[in-house]
């Protein structure tokens, strides 16, 4: 039970329906999830529903064997409802409400969306609960598409002035927490504080902050609203939201910790238009992906999920949503549903079953080509999966990797919030490190700042300059080695300087004190010489380090760039790719780690005693003895996978 599909009932003629869950049964497929933008096709007008082709089209699809997840329709209010609450809309950083005509087309401020959301969930949840084809529902659709998170508007202003009201209590609080005595923005009340757009220079770092962590706080309450509804009428369904890929604007651990499972939408090639890759490397992974692309959110999803997770959305071809749309290489479809699932993805659901004819996303491929009954590439592609899955079998457990990547949204919103260097970004960090680590064929658990490092031979902190109380106790009890990145430490949680200067509440434990820091330009960089060797780009820190402290690299004008006290180390720049895996290979053999350098288009994955290889490149790759092949060849041929247990 590993495969499945998004399908729209609503935007095909009753009379395919049975065909096509037949087809479903017959290609492989177990789920279907249905349902997330039907709302004006069952309630078309205020009080006045029509369930009667929902009650079919589910009924439909369970009579030929599929299980049904349904989605909530959040995401999609219909006309209606926008023209009798315009105060749901959301609005954009320049005071602007956004319209209806496509969707996300609400803030999480709105009260009145509250009571509306809640309202048409629990209709949903009170007729579909019990159904026997339903296994389980999806909340919402991708939280924060289209930039939804931050709405800028008066619902939200009240929002915020509440929220603060809470948080300070007094405007004393509030005025000391955010430094106001600078420039003179000292409020007298609440109602006097004002969003943090609109302002003639850049507003306050610490405003920012507090209003990014109140809506990305208002997501986790309001997903948490429609879980619990769907579990009181729902018993024994599972609860999912589907995330997105490089998406930093709300907290998800949070999310994860209410709901039973978490799943991913999965478009790489799409990703590779979006991420701030050098031309030429995008060049290169543009119609594959870059193969650490899809890996990197499993393994957060994985965490996010509490070990559990889906790809609730696979692209099968060509998206229409990034500024170039390549077709997928031959095979790509089929390794990366392999991929998926060698990272612990307990279902790959594809979108969509067919490619739309009309309206938005007519030019994205689906599983049948469009408004057809005929097999995409893609779908063939998946045919293939179902065919070596069922001759697999069941796949093992996931086994703990032997690196943690801990993974901190603050620490993507406070380096957005101050850059200091136009070209400091987190994800792109994130990512680079990541990366080094699974080109030494190592297996990455991403975890949460706070979570239990116990058990893992490295981890990996690439940037958190907020570290709060837990995290820090949590790096202090690790029994591996734990390397911190460039800006750790360097901000209290109001967003000012810590006392003891950066790293702040890690300076003990690493034995290291910042006293300056210099973004460098593009045609700046200093070499770093020593046991790891390379140059710092983008970021340079000038550290003063205590006498016990061992210095394992320097940089090249002097001061260290790479220590060493006890089992924590510090990392003070932003590594180029030579200096980072340079770094993380000594540091994996002072762990003891066993590593198996990979080139740069090849990735190993292991899921319990399963070990897979999947080729991105153009060269097949001599794989070495990992174990008995059970799925390909020895020889892994380029947009292929091998596994060998
Ligand atoms: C996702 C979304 C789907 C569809 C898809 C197209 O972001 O959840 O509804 O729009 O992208 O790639």
């Amino acid at each position: 039970m590993t495969l499945g599909v998004c399908y729209y009932p609503e935007q095909w003629p009753e009379a395919w329906w049975a065909d096509d869950a037949r087809r479903m049964r017959e290609l492989g497929l177990t789920y279907a999830r249905i349902g997330e933008f039907a709302w004006s096709r069952y309630e078309p007008k205020r009080g006045q529903f029509d369930w009667g082709w929902l009650d079919r089209a589910i009924d439909t699809l369970g009579r030929a064997g599929m299980k049904v997840v349904l989605g909530t329709p959040t995401a999609t209010p219909p006309k209606w409802l926008v023209d009798e609450f315009p105060e749901i809309l959301p609005y954009d950083a320049n005071g602007r409400p956004r319209g209806f005509g496509s969707r996300r087309h609400t803030t999480f401020s709105s009260e009145v969306w509250w009571r509306e959301s809640a309202r048409i969930v629990a209709m949903l949840a009170a007729r579909y609960g019990q159904h026997p084809a339903l296994v389980g529902w999806q909340t919402d659709n991708e939280y924060g598409c289209h930039d939804t998170v931050l709405s800028w508007g008066p619902e939200d202003l009240k929002g915020f002035q509440r929220w603060l009201r809470t948080r300070y209590q007094t405007t004393d609080q509030l005025n000391e927490a955010w430094g106001n005595a600078f420039w003179s923005m000292d409020v007298q009340s609440f109602e006097e504080v004002a969003l943090p757009n609109l302002t003639v220079t850049e507003a306050n770092p610490a405003v920012r902050l507090d209003f990014w962590r109140f809506q990305s706080g208002q997501v986790a309450a309001y997903d948490k609203m429609q879980c619990d509804i769907l579990r009181k009428h729902s018993p024994g369904r599972w609860v999912t939201h589907n995330f997105m890929g490089f998406f930093n604007e709300f907290d998800h651990w949070p999310l994860g910790d209410h709901l039973d499972l978490a799943s991913w939408d999965s478009y790489p090639i799409g990703f590779v238009e979006r991420f701030p890759f050098a031309e030429d490397e995008r060049a290169r992974w543009a119609e594959t992906s870059h193969p650490d692309i899809a890996p990197f959110h499993h393994d957060l999803y994985r965490g996010v999920g509490n070990g559990r997770f889906w790809v609730m959305e696979q692209q099968p071809g060509p998206v229409n949503w990034a500024p170039w749309n390549p077709v997928p290489k031959p095979g790509m479809v089929r390794l990366w549903t392999w991929e998926a699932l060698a990272h612990g993805a307990e279902t790959v659901s594809y979108f969509r079953w067919r490619q739309a004819v009309t309206a938005q996303e007519q030019m994205h491929a689906g599983l049948n080509l469009p408004g057809t009954h005929e097999w995409s590439v893609g779908g063939e592609e998946a045919w293939q999966v179902a065919r070596e899955l069922a001759k697999l079998g069941p796949l093992p457990k996931m086994a703990k990797a032997s690196v943690a990547l801990v993974y901190d949204y603050e620490a993507a919103w406070i380096t957005r919030i101050q850059p200091q260097g136009a070209d400091f970004n987190f994800s792109e960090l994130t990512f680079r490190w990541y990366e080094a680590a699974r080109r030494l064929g190592l297996d990455v658990d991403i975890v949460r700042p706070g979570a239990s490092l116990a058990g893992y031979g490295l981890v990996l902190v690439p940037c958190m300059p907020y570290v709060s109380d837990a995290a820090a106790a949590a790096f202090r009890a690790a029994d591996g080695l734990v390397l911190f990145g460039p800006r750790t430490g360097s901000k209290t949680r109001n967003f000012a300087i810590p006392h003891n200067l950066p790293p702040g509440p890690i300076a003990e434990l690493t034995g290291v004190r910042v006293t300056q820091v210099s973004s460098l330009r593009p045609n700046l960089s200093e070499a770093v010489s020593g046991s790891a060797k390379g140059h710092a780009i983008r970021w340079r820190e000038y550290i003063d380090v205590l006498a016990d402290v061992l210095i394992l690299a320097m940089f090249e004008k002097g001061n260290p760039a790479l220590t060493r006290r006890g089992n924590q180390a510090y990392l003070a720049c932003w590594p180029d790719e030579a200096l980072l895996t340079a770094t993380l290979s000594l540091l994996a053999i002072t762990a003891k780690l066993k590593t198996v350098p990979v080139p740069a288009a090849i990735r190993l994955s292991r899921r319990g005693d399963l070990t897979f290889a999947f080729n991105y490149g153009n060269d097949p790759w001599t794989a070495p003895k990992l174990g008995t092949l059970v799925l390909g060849a020895q020889i892994v041929a380029p947009q292929s996978v091998s596994v060998w247990r």
